[in-house]
């Protein structure tokens, strides 16, 4: 697929990178195919991460994501959802490539600034998350 789902986390809204990184989102050559800014209750939050619910950090995720507004988008690109990640980095910034999204605006492997979708079905499935198919198109 050419398509990948985006969120800037509620960390780099309110630090006031959105600009900045739709910026570097668009010069690496992806395309914004649709694009919102809202914000996730505590229960949507932790419906989008529920493959995460096992996992000793989910409360403190779903408590960071429902903790101010996000940004979501959906991206254009050949081979986007792999280029997307590279762009991005490692989760934990402190692991990620300079010049990545997230060695520049991430404060922590929680406060990542930036989340995107790892293949292509959770792509679809998490951009209908946010879009309708009217927005989508
Ligand atoms: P996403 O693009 O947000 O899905 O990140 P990812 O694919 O790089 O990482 P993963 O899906 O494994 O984890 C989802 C999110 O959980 C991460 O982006 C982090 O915000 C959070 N997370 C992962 N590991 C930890 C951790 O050890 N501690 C905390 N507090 N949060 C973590
Ligand atoms: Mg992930």
């Amino acid at each position: 697929s050419n398509r990948t789902f985006t969120m800037i986390k509620p960390d780099a809204v309110a630090n006031g990178h959105i600009g900045a990184i739709l910026e570097k989102i668009n010069a690496a050559g992806f395309r914004i195919a649709a694009l919102k800014m809202t914000r996730l209750s505590a229960e949507k939050a932790g419906e989008f991460y529920a493959v995460h619910k096992e996992r000793p950090f989910y409360g403190e995720l779903v408590e960071f994501m429902s903790s101010g507004h996000i940004v979501a988008a959906i991206l254009e690109k050949d081979n986007a959802v792999e280029d997307f990640r590279k762009l991005i980095g490692a989760t934990n910034p402190a692991n990620a490539e300079p010049g990545t999204i997230r060695k520049l605006y991430a404060e922590s492997v929680g406060r990542n600034a930036v989340h995107g979708s790892d293949s292509d079905e959770n792509a679809e499935i998490e951009g209908s998350f946010f879009f309708s198919d009217l927005e989508k198109f």
